[in-house]
């Protein structure tokens, strides 16, 4: 492999976006304000346009998996756009947020 290759290999690796761990609550705060934050609020404040997800119980994973899989009225779905790990992560991040 020249070098050149390398460092274009190099490039698709830095420029990939962040793709999160199963449960991390960083990263999943950089998922949500890239993806969700739009419609549900920053910071997951919400802002009235959709339903504040701070307001999902412990129990509610299935729930908000199947959510966030197949979308729901105004909502797109998330289906081949986020990764199990990113759905993971976000759920992670609303979790650690909820009262
Ligand atoms: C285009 C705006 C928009 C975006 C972007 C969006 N949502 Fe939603 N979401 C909505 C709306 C509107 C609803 C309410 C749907 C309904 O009940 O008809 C909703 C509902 C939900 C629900 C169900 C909440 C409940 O209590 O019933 C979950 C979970 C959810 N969204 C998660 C997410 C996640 C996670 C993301 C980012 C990956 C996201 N949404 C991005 C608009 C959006």
């Amino acid at each position: 492999m020249s070098r050149y290759m390398l460092l274009m290999l190099g490039f698709v690796v830095v420029t990939t976006p962040v793709r999160a761990q199963e449960g991390d609550v960083e990263a999943g705060a950089a998922v949500y304000e890239e993806n969700c934050a739009i419609c549900h609020g920053e910071k997951l404040r919400a802002t009235g346009a959709a339903p504040d997800l701070k307001g999902l119980g412990a129990d509610q994973r299935a729930k908000f998996d199947m959510l966030v899989s197949q979308g729901k009225g105004q909502m797109p779905s998330w289906e081949g756009i986020l990764s199990d790990d990113d759905k993971a992560a976000v759920w992670a991040y609303i979790r650690s947020r909820a009262r």
